[in-house]
């Protein structure tokens, strides 16, 4: 073995090998949200047998049926071809799931109250149920992202409750996106293992080792601890661009290309630089808010994080103020809004942007009206009472006095500007909050374009 090679086992692992060519494990995994559904349809993919269970009996049902509860591009079809291999199953109770498997993932919801502080409630109950019906040596793996010491906390609960059943229990935080989650099991950046026992670290290393990804395995605070470093400089790269966004829009310099040639030095990276709306989700707003909490509860000042907070939380009343500066007073003005989940891809709309934009124009007399390609219209009504719901963005646009796109979705790059602007009222504006559209093909309609940080100039082509 070259000592190159002999270091990269060493230090990441053994190389990539065929899903099937590894032992198979029978998986349980608590929760069948993305996290839950996504990490058991995926591990059925490479080859184990797995069990997902929820309490939720009518979640069970719904994908038993081969329904999923939720949008995620490729999901349905993983799921679907797992179940009829035979190595995909639902259940509706630990009691069913349990018996016979030899690795349980925790991936229930951990949601943050206003303070940041992260409510365990769930995790509780998971380790409650997996004390009371979990084999001897089944070892316990949290997925949720959690605050630092949970480990410690299923730790305590497990050898109180099960003292004799030995189980072992480690941290593997996910970093799935919504809408690229099933790819980004499948092809991560990197796997993250928090384990004091070697032999269930090593047994881990062996479950992802066929993704080939590099893995590091350290303790379980400092495995829960790069979930939150993580999410929160993902957040700070968003609200850092926003920020430089507005610089942009004054000095009369153009954000993107600003972005590009920042983004060219190594050390900085082009990626998750797109300034717009801000940032939503289930994820980054809760951990942000979470770490900047355990850091205030630490004794550290978290300064970075609540200024990334604060620039993202006032992003959508910046941007209604932007629109009033452009159309004057908003009382009665047909406002289209084509977007409402809070990125494309998904139709979940927890902390969506797009949604607090929407409501603080209708709060202001719009009569706002929108479309989402995949968000339910029930769920649109439900979060935007006073918002008319329409079928197509034709019809979001027709008589409105100016259109925002709020969510970058793919169809809404490609729409007929032409048909748009013959549908909207005199003088009609685009205002791009997700700088998604090309400018010049709006303006060639004869429809006014206002993008984030983009100057009024056209930049000169290369
Ligand atoms: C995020 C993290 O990316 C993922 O690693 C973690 O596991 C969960 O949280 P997610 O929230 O699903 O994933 O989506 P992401 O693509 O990160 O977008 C989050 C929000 O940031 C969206 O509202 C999106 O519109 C916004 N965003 C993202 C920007 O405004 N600009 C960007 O460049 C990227």
């Amino acid at each position: 073995m070259t000592r190159r090679f002999a270091v990269r086992q060493a230090r990441f692992g053994p190389r990539r090998v065929g899903y099937k060519e590894r032992a198979m494990e029978r998986i349980a995994v608590c929760g069948s949200g993305y996290v839950g559904l996504v990490t058991a349809a995926c591990l059925a993919h490479m080859g184990h047998d797995v069990c997902a269970y929820d309490n939720d009996a009518t979640k069970i049902r719904s994908m038993q049926r081969g329904a999923l509860p939720f949008f995620e591009p490729r999901l349905e079809a993983v799921a679907a071809r797992e179940r009829k291999n035979g190595r995909l199953h639902f259940a509706g109770s630990a009691r069913e799931a349990l018996p016979g498997r030899g690795i349980v993932f925790i991936a229930v919801g951990t949601p943050v109250d206003p303070s940041g502080d992260a409510d365990l409630t769930y995790v509780r109950q998971a380790a409650r149920e997996i004390a009371q019906y979990g084999e001897p040596g089944l070892l316990v793996v949290n997925k949720s992202t959690v605050p630092v010491e949970t480990a410690d906390v299923v730790m305590r609960l497990l050898s109180r409750l099960a003292p004799q059943r030995a189980f072992g229990v480690a941290s593997n935080p996910e970093f799935l996106r919504e809408g690229s989650a099933v790819d980004d099991f499948l092809h991560p950046d990197r796997i993250v293992i928090g384990c004091d026992d070697s032999t269930a670290a090593q047994r881990l290393r062996d479950l992802y080792a066929p993704l080939g990804a590099p893995t590091l395995v350290t303790d379980t605070h400092t495995a829960e601890a790069i979930k939150y470093a993580a999410n929160a400089f993902l957040a700070l790269k968003i609200s850092y661009a926003n920020e430089l966004a507005d610089y942009c829009e004054s000095f009369g310099a153009a954000v993107d290309r600003v972005l590009e040639g920042i983004g060219l030095d190594r050390r900085i990276g082009r990626e998750y630089f797109r300034p717009g709306l801000g940032f939503g989700g289930s994820c980054l707003p809760k951990d942000l808010l979470a770490l900047a909490h355990m850091a205030r509860k630490s004794g550290s000042e978290p300064a970075l994080l609540d200024a990334a907070l604060a620039v993202n939380a006032r992003r959508p009343a910046q941007f209604v103020r932007r629109i009033e500066r452009t159309l004057g007073d908003l009382d009665g003005a047909g406002v289209a809004v084509l977007g409402v989940a809070f990125k494309p891809l998904t139709d979940d709309t927890r902390e969506s942007p797009a949604i607090a934009l929407a409501g603080a124009l209708a709060a202001k007399g719009a009569e706002v009206r929108v479309h989402d390609p995949e968000v339910p219209a029930a769920a649109v009504r439900r979060a935007l009472p006073r918002a008319l719901v329409c079928r197509n963005p034709y019809a979001a646009c027709a008589g409105a006095r100016c259109v925002v796109l709020a969510t970058e979705w793919p169809v809404y790059a490609t729409l007929d500007w032409h048909r748009i602007r013959a549908a909207m009222d005199a003088e009609p504006v685009m205002f791009d909050a997700r700088n998604a559209l090309d400018a010049a093909s709006v303006r060639s309609a004869g429809i006014r374009y206002e993008g984030v940080g983009r100057c009024a100039r056209e930049p000169v082509s290369a």
